[in-house]
């Protein structure tokens, strides 16, 4: 049986984050210059059902049920499994890989969630749909996120814009003008379920205060898919600081990200945000590809651990 690879990318939160777990419109974006990829091959010498797991990357190298049960690989493969209405799996092994920063916001686990299950699914003969791609990813964010908005499963999934309300069906962005991000990595990891459980705290300790933040975040969610659907590009800008300011009102920004903020947009940039869940990870800066180059080089000389430059497009 020949090797069966699935990757899925990378993804930014353009706006919305935080807001969105609390049920206010977000937008995210693909960002498919970084990659988690999956490799499934048999395994005919292995007795059925053994999965061997390779991931260099997070040195792992070990048969599935060896993990723990609430690890993400084994609740994904679990989840598949199940999905597929198999009892086991034909014997093989997964190579995992992956060029997306992890811890950072640019969806990592969303990505090898979704990898492993479109090729764990493909080596069974049984391709599952994306809608089901997606729910099972989602439930691997669980872990990652603590109470996900399931954001991260759905951009990674379909690989392209999309508009994103909790609790209602993906909508598909019209871009009508492609567009580019300089993205720029603070360095610091900062796990999700930390700044999503940090902002339920808050939120739960003072609702009156959290949510006309959540409201003003959502508001400009929805004004940015105007600008997005009429090709206003340069209107997205103010709104991306806009976005910025409140989520550093909300404790989520820090020093780094605020000097890559800063450091982009004095570079010329025409706005300029943390993304995902944020204290760390990393900022997207929104450039004319004119700028783009002297906005990275910016980036690295205040700090900056990688940027990636991305064109956002339908
Ligand atoms: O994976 P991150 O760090 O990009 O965070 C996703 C966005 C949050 O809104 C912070 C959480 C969520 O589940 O929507």
């Amino acid at each position: 049986m020949p090797a069966i690879s699935s990757s899925a990318p990378g993804k930014v939160i353009l706006f919305g984050e935080h807001a969105v777990v609390y049920g206010r419109p977000a937008i995210a974006v693909p960002v498919t210059r970084v990659r988690a990829k999956a490799i499934v091959t048999a395994n005919p010498k292995a007795e059925p059902g053994s999965v061997y797991i390779y991931a260099q990357a997070i040195g792992l190298d070990a048969e599935w049920r060896e993990l723990p049960s609430d690890h993400p690989l084994a609740v994904t493969l679990q989840n598949t499994l199940q999905a597929l209405g198999l009892s086991r799996l034909p014997a093989c092994n997964l190579r995992i890989s992956s060029n997306i920063p992890v811890a950072s916001g640019l969806g990592s686990g969303a990505a090898v969630a979704v990898a492993i299950i479109r090729a764990i699914s493909s080596f069974t003969g049984h391709p599952l749909s994306d809608d089901k791609v997606s729910a099972i990813a989602y439930e691997t964010e669980k872990i990652h996120h603590g109470t996900p908005s399931g954001i991260d499963n759905s951009v990674v999934t379909y690989c392209r814009p999309i508009y994103y309300v909790r609790g209602h069906p993906i909508e598909l962005l019209r871009v009508a003008q492609p567009f580019s991000l300089v993205i720029g990595n603070t360095g610091m990891t900062s796990p999700t379920v930390q700044t999503v459980g940090a902002v339920r705290r808050a939120w739960q300790a003072n609702p009156d205060l959290l949510e006309p933040l959540f409201d003003k975040i959502g508001d400009i969610a929805k004004k940015a898919r105007t600008y997005l659907d009429g090709g206003q590009i340069k209107s997205l800008g103010p709104l991306m600081n806009s976005n910025h300011q409140l989520l550093r009102e909300l404790g989520l920004s820090c020093p780094e990200l605020d000097r890559l903020v800063e450091a982009a947009l004095e570079a010329g940039a025409l706005g300029a945000k943390l993304s995902g869940g944020g204290v760390g990870g990393n900022m997207i800066a929104l450039v004319t590809d004119d700028r783009a180059a002297i906005i990275a080089n910016a980036l690295q000389q205040s700090g900056a651990t990688q940027t990636i430059y991305t064109e956002v497009k339908t």
